[in-house]
This record gives C-alpha cells, structure tokens and sequence, in this order.
C-alpha cells in the first residue's frame, strides 16, 4: 500500500523543525470545517476540545466528553484527506490511570483515523503519554496555559511570566519530550520563554499566544474567522467577520420571505 503521497504524517510532521516555514494548525469540528481548512492547504487539523466553548456554548472545555470528542472526531476524520488529524482528549479521560489513557486514546484514534491524540500537562501526565505511546498511538503536548487546568489557575492568565514558573515550564517541556511526545503546543506563554522552550526541545512547537518564534502555529478556527460576537483575545487574529457576513445574509433571505421574492419562479419545482 502505498497511501496518500501528500499525506501529513507524524515523521514529516516532526521532520519539519527547524526546517522550511513554520507549521500550521488549525482547529476544525465537522465536515463543512475540515474541508475548508483541507482547501486552504493547513499542516495539521486538530479537533479541539474548544469544540466546548465555540460549539457547545460551554464556559471552559472541563464539560466536554469523550462521547462528544468521538462524534466530532469521527465527522472530521471522513472529511479529512492530506493534513495530519490531532484530537483532543478531554479532561480526566488521561488523568485517572494509564490503562484507562490508553482504551480512550485508542478509541479517538478508531472512530477518527486520527494520526495522534492530544494531552494538556506536563511531569504529571508522563504516566499517561508514555502508556499511549508504548500502545502505539503517537501523543501531542501542551504546556503553559492549558485550558483544562482553568480551576488551579484561577481563569485563562498567562504563564510562565515568574522566574520559578518559566523554569517548571521548561522542565515540564524536558519530561514529556522524554515521556516520547512528538510534538507540543506552547499556550499563553511569553515570547522569551516560548523561544528558550523552542531551542530547548528536539520536536516542533506549535504557539498560541506565545511567539513566532515556535516552530509553528495554531488557531481555534472559530477565532480566525470571527465566527462568534464579540471581542476575541488579544493573541487572535481575525481574517474574517464571519458572524457579521451571516448575519447580514440572514437578513436578506427574511426580508425576500416576507416580500415574497423568495422562491422565485426557477427556485421551485413544476
Ligand atoms: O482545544 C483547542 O482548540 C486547543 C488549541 C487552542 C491548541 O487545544
């Protein structure tokens, strides 16, 4: 067999640090998501537990669950062609024991084709990453702020500013680096730090709000395209009002309703 040739794997993946432009990722939910990030020609597509906030209109990603993970993951999974896949694991589905970690990996990966999973968390979730990759089944890091560990931080702030923070930070990215990750986001983290972690680490790096100086970058897809109301954080950069642009042809479609110019003669049928 010999696949896809285009195909994004985890060894080209990781062959890309330190080589040609930095990598990008971006987040995708459904088929409609997954083929317009495909289009665009994104490195990877990761189905984030995001999907909790932007989708499920959940204040935090700590209610999303690996029976919602599943279903997401299998939809971007049957539209998804060249880009490497990355999905989330949601939170306690890698904190309770390996064996557990291991049977939930496993289970996004078979509903998904996905190429890896994703887990937030550092020296104490080495059990869990090195459990999944003895399985087989390639891991994804994620340090710095990692939304799933909203409670201890006491809300989304930035981290890794203090001295003695920045030093846990970087030797968090030494464990799992160990533990056999392929790859890491750095979350929320300052562009000194991102850049130490980033020459530091032998696999690429994937910022969000944390600096250009990470091997690559990655964005919640909802965010890039100004899909939702409202102000976005500061490390978002909007390449779209989408929620405006729908907004606006909503409104024209009622206005042609209530006039009766919707359907016209050639939009129904004899
Ligand atoms: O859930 C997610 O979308 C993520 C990215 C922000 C990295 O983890």
């Amino acid at each position: 067999m010999t696949g896809n040739s285009r195909k994004m794997t985890v060894p080209r993946f990781q062959q890309r640090k330190g080589e040609g432009p930095p990598l990008v990722m971006l987040t995708a939910y459904d088929v409609p998501t997954t083929l317009a990030a495909e289009a665009a020609g994104v490195d990877a597509i990761l189905v984030g537990d995001s999907l909790g906030n932007v989708l499920l209109g959940h204040e935090s990603t700590l209610p999303v669950t690996m029976d919602e993970m599943a279903l997401h993951a299998r939809s971007v999974g049957r539209a998804r062609k060249s880009a490497l896949l990355v999905v989330d694991m949601p939170w306690l589905s890698y904190h309770i024991d390996p064996r557990e970690s291991v049977r939930n990996a496993a289970q996004l990966v078979r509903v998904s084709g996905a190429d890896a999973v994703k887990v937030e968390g550092g020296r104490k979730r080495v059990d869990a990453i090195r459990a999944i990759v003895d399985a087989e089944i390639p891991v994804m890091g994620h340090l710095g702020l990692t939304p799933q560990s909203v409670l201890q931080m006491g809300g989304y702030k930035v981290q890794g500013r203090a001295a003695a923070e920045a030093e846990r930070i970087r030797e968090d990215a030494e464990a799992i680096v160990e533990a056999g990750v392929f790859s890491m986001v750095l979350e929320g983290v300052p562009p000194k730090l991102a850049k130490q972690i980033t020459g530091d680490v032998s696999v690429p790096t994937i910022g969000i709000g944390a600096s250009p100086a990470c091997d690559g970058q990655v964005l919640v897809y909802h965010d890039l395209l100004g899909m939702l109301p409202g102000p976005s954080p500061k490390f978002v950069r909007r390449y779209d009002e989408s929620f405006d642009r729908h907004v606006k042809a909503i409104k024209r479609w009622s206005d042609d309703v209530r006039e009766r110019s919707f359907p016209a003669t050639d939009e129904t049928y004899e």
